[in-house]
């Protein structure tokens, strides 16, 4: 088995790499590495690579990038994937950042592309867009998840985090709650792409700065149970779901088992778990602008009229003390007759 240590960049394929370049620099705020004709490569600001857009007739995702440790033996991995099955292939000079990589398939068609080792771009001085701190995470949908799910465990080293029914798998490879999900459908696409920021008054600047370019979210702002992160969502210019996210659970310590305790969370630890299906995607209430996003098939319509809600439906932990106060009080009554 591999371990993955971070995602590295996503590659996305599309009709007019001008405009997504216009887009992913002026609006993400991604700083331009390097470009030719029909590929370029985008970067945060502080120089680590994010999104390769390459010139082709669909829009796909066709490769992703990860890292394991640095000074890993590329050529010792690929014998273990070989003993498990997985054929790949060495390939150089992926990005400026990238000299190295072992590539294979998953069992959904998307190509991995493997580095151990990095080097960072230049760095950008130039303060504009949102500036994410990183790519995120990405979520795709494909008929196996299951299927999926156990590629990356096994081969990959990932963890499941949570699940929502047995139809949306969340897995991390970091401390963070997940870096790629799979979501149930019968075609495999990619569902959307996300990418971290600082904190809440980012993501306040980045409904600003959308909205002053005529970029109207599709949903959110919201604060997920799933993840608990808070998030924004729109559409870029090739009808691509880009996420803006922070405030996302950590794994701080693999060995404790559950994600940093926090008051928004339901349970107390919250460990990985299957959700139900019922689970709200937004633990604020619905707050959509636009039609329901495929990822909340709880979302309720906006003009939905707000109702009390049971304090066991939105937060188990609090209901469990509030039950036990009631016990309590009861119990003192009945002494206080005896
Ligand atoms: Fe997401």
């Amino acid at each position: 088995m591999l371990q993955i240590k971070r995602a590295g960049h996503s590659t996305l394929t599309t009709p007019d790499i001008e405009r997504m370049i216009d887009y992913f620099t002026r609006i993400v705020g991604l700083s331009l590495s390097a470009r030719d004709k029909n590929r370029a490569i985008l970067a945060t600001k502080s120089g680590v690579e994010a999104i390769v857009l390459e010139r082709a007739g669909a829009v796909e995702a066709p490769r992703l990038s990860f890292q394991v440790a640095p000074g890993s033996d590329l050529g010792e991995l690929a014998s273990r994937l070989k003993k498990a099955g997985v054929q790949s292939e060495r390939r150089s000079d992926i990005t400026p950042g990238i000299g190295e990589a072992i590539a294979f398939k998953d069992p959904k068609g998307t190509t991995l592309e493997i580095f151990s080792d990095f080097a960072f771009a230049g760095e950008d001085p130039n303060f504009n867009g949102v500036m994410p701190l990183k790519f995120g995470h990405i979520a795709y949908q494909c008929p196996d998840v299951q299927g999926a799910v156990k590629f990356y465990c096994d081969m990959l080293g990932f963890r499941a985090s949570d699940w929502r029914g047995d139809f949306f798998a969340f897995l991390r490879c970091s401390r963070d709650h997940h870096t790629v999900n799979f979501l149930r459908d019968p075609k495999t696409s990619i569902h959307h792409i996300a990418f971290e920021v600082r904190d809440w008054s980012d993501i306040r600047r980045a409904c600003d700065l959308l909205a002053r370019n005529d970029i109207l979210l599709t949903w959110g702002p919201i604060r997920h149970i799933i993840g608990h992160n808070i998030a924004i969502y729109h559409k870029n210019p090739d009808g691509v779901t880009i996420e803006f996210f922070c405030d996302m659970d950590q794994m701080f310590d693999e060995d404790l088992g559950f994600f940093e305790p926090r008051p928004w969370h339901q349970d107390r630890p919250q460990r990985p778990k299957v959700w139900g299906d019922e689970t709200r995607s937004n633990w604020w209430g619905p707050m959509s602008r636009g039609p329901s996003h495929a990822a909340a098939p709880a979302a309720e319509p906006a003009h939905r009229p707000s109702r009390k809600v049971a304090p066991g439906e939105r937060a188990p932990a609090a209901a469990r003390a509030h039950q036990r106060q009631v016990e309590k009080k009861s119990h003192k009554k009945a002494k206080s007759r005896r």
